[in-house]
């Protein structure tokens, strides 16, 4: 049995839709009822509400579990203090870990990476079998902005519309995952997971081309972007967080590499414009 932390976020569905396909038993571990009737409708049988910063509540959910697929809380403070508690029960009976983290985690200007660098660590450090998954930001974080694109005919980020963004299609991500979750010989490995590198500007381009519409590209102010572009984060220190994110990609971007996934995927990762496509259609 397979548990899965933050079930019930963007990242938490995509894995389990495909452990699902795959018939692998789960348990998912989320923090709401309102989250666990969502987990229930899309075929979750086996959850378990709790806090993960709550020790008692992990334990409950760690119990005759193989595996966890250990997903953070995004923008979240309290990731050191979670992953010990994870930790310390995991290695009491030997579960083996596979960390969504993120990629580049090495950089210090954005808090939420930096952190789970941390995190990693921990993980490294600890005695048990242990994966790391980096995946760059997902192509269907643009979802929010999708129902209402061919209105306003907008594509807004507060980025320069020229400035390259790596982004990866989730799916492949959960295809990855499952993998990594199954197959052992991913023990002990850190795989940066990569799609295409695309601006602002490209992105508009390729959107407009499958809805045979003109649509531009707008860089907006990021308290826009905070309020309108559905950026999940509670508390000042996720808003600070996500300020410095945009601040970062604006100033630098955000590079990456997919000779990873592609060799994992044993294909080439989903482009923007096959994303684009079944998004839109
Ligand atoms: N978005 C990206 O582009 C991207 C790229 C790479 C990596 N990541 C990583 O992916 C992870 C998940 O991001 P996401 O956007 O999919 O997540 P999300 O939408 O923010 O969902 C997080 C889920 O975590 C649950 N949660 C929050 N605090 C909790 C707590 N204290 N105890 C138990 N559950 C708690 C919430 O449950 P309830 O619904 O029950 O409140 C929520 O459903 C993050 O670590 C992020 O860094 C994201």
């Amino acid at each position: 049995m397979v548990l899965v932390t933050c079930a019930n976020g963007k990242t938490g569905h995509a894995i389990i839709r495909e452990l699902l396909k795959l018939d692998i038993p789960i348990r998912a571990l989320t923090a709401s009822e309102n989250s666990s009737r969502t987990l229930s409708e899309i075929g979750v049988s086996d959850i378990v509400v709790g806090d993960l910063r709550n020790y008692d509540d992990i334990k409950k959910a760690c119990i005759d579990i193989k595996s966890v697929y250990f997903i953070t809380p995004n923008f979240s403070p309290d990731e050191e203090i979670i992953t010990s508690n994870l930790l310390d029960i995991c290695s009491k009976s030997r579960v083996r870990v596979v960390l969504h983290s993120v990629i580049h985690p090495q950089i210090h200007r954005m808090p939420h990476h930096w952190s789970r660098l941390k995190v990693e660590s921990q993980l490294i450090e600890s005695d048990l079998d242990w994966v790391i998954l980096q995946p760059t930001t997902y192509m269907q974080n643009i979802l929010p902005q999708l129902p209402i694109i061919s209105e306003n005919k907008e594509l807004k980020l507060p980025v320069p519309v020229d400035q390259k963004l790596t982004v990866v299609d989730l799916n492949d991500i959960a295809e990855v995952a499952v993998k990594a979750i199954n197959d052992k010989t991913f023990n002990h490995g850190i795989f940066e997971l990569c799609g295409e590198s695309i601006s602002l500007f490209q992105q508009a381009k390729v959107i407009s081309e499958v809805l045979g519409l003109s649509i531009s590209a707008k860089t907006i102010d990021v308290d826009i972007a905070i309020n309108e572009l559905g950026v999940p984060f509670v508390g000042n220190y996720g808003l600070e967080a996500s300020r410095q994110m945009w601040s970062y990609y604006a100033a630098h971007g955000l590079a990456g590499n997919n000779k990873v996934l592609s060799s994992i995927l044993g294909r080439k990762p989903t482009s923007y414009l096959d994303f684009a496509k079944a998004a839109l259609q």
